[in-house]
């Protein structure tokens, strides 16, 4: 009986340092940034505790066991037969069961904290595509990083163009895939950001080469900077044409993959680039003028620089700039001497 008391006692030290120092959602989670994060974290905390409480069982009997009950100098006798325990079997198969049913009903109550509805949430379209995040806002406005009022709950509604991707921000806890298809497969994610901060957006699933570098910006502001940002992303400039072509390519995101200092990114560099002779991967060479980049814009697989991969550039951009705009982005890098 004596064996019992020490292990139990043992087995509560342990089960309280693992899950006080080691196994806590400080230590092995990202900040909790969203409302949604919060019936998600407790469900971890719960689970921290189980496994800190298991671990240490299994572990103290274990070494216990074989501290305490090692074969002494001198002791050739065999160990003593056992046949079995119905009481420990049925033991062993209620608690669990009851630990599981227990779980499965805390999962079922965080499922429904985490999609609860505000009818007045603010809906931002998403749309992903190889190997890129678009964001388009309720009157028009688009943007290639994502920017959220804090204490609003968001409604993402998200597709894609080509391939399945996955929305994921650690901080907010919920991920959810997004598929191809049109209107019909339109997949809807809630987030009630509640932290001002800057997080990153990933590509939580396998997209193709890129993958890795499907990554956005997400910044939770305050509602009167959101209210001044959103104001900034219209697609209405009525500046010169080598200003608005420059918040054309920082909204589309293009300066990700081509640099403006000749660095290689993905792409080539646009510094000095227009009038310059391109190598094209055919052998050919092709003079750097309005219409090669036009080109290169609307069908980047058409004439595909000497030395880099045109499959890598979204095809879709004929779809989403305006052939004024493409006029403005060509000005921009123009004037990328
Ligand atoms: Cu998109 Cu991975």
């Amino acid at each position: 009986m004596i064996h019992f008391v020490v292990v139990g006692i043992l087995t509560l030290l342990s089960t309280y340092g693992l899950y006080m120092f080691v196994l806590t959602n400080e230590i092995l989670l990202p900040i909790q940034a969203s409302e949604q994060a919060i019936a998600i974290d407790n469900l971890f905390d719960l689970h921290w505790l189980l496994i800190s409480f298991f671990f240490s069982l299994i572990m103290v009997f274990l070494v216990y066991s074989i501290v305490v009950f090692r074969r002494r100098k001198g002791d050739e006798g065999a160990g003593e037969h056992f046949e079995g325990n119905t009481t420990l079997e049925i033991i062993w198969t209620i608690v669990p069961l009851i630990i599981v049913l227990f779980i499965a009903f805390r999962g079922s109550e965080a499922l429904a904290d985490v999609e609860r509805r505000d009818p007045n949430a603010y809906e931002v379209t998403v749309i992903a595509s190889q190997w890129n995040w678009q964001f388009e806002y309720p009157d028009g406005e688009t943007s290639s990083d994502l920017v959220l009022p804090k204490d609003t709950q968001i409604l993402l509604r998200m597709y894609s163009q080509d391939v399945i991707h996955s929305f994921w921000v650690p901080e907010f806890r919920v991920k959810q895939d997004i598929l191809p298809g049109g209107e019909e497969y339109i997949r809807e994610l809630r987030i009630t950001p509640n932290e001002l901060g800057d997080f990153k957006i990933r590509c939580a699933e396998l997209c193709g080469q890129l993958h890795y570098s499907m990554l956005a910006d997400v910044s939770v502001v305050t509602e009167s900077k959101f209210e001044v940002w959103l104001s900034e992303q219209s697609d209405i400039c009525e500046l010169d044409d080598i200003t608005c072509g420059n918040k054309w390519v920082e909204k589309n995101g293009c300066v990700a993959c081509h640099s403006l200092t000749g660095e290689v990114i993905v792409g080539p560099s646009w510094l000095g680039l227009y009038g310059s002779e391109v190598p094209l991967d055919d052998g050919t060479t092709v003079t750097a003028n309005e219409e090669y980049i036009r080109n290169s814009i609307l069908q980047p697989a058409s004439q595909v620089h000497e030395g880099f991969n045109g499959n890598l550039m979204p095809p879709s951009f004929g779809d989403t700039l305006s052939a004024e705009q493409i006029d403005q982005i060509i000005a921009f890098i123009q004037s990328i001497k």
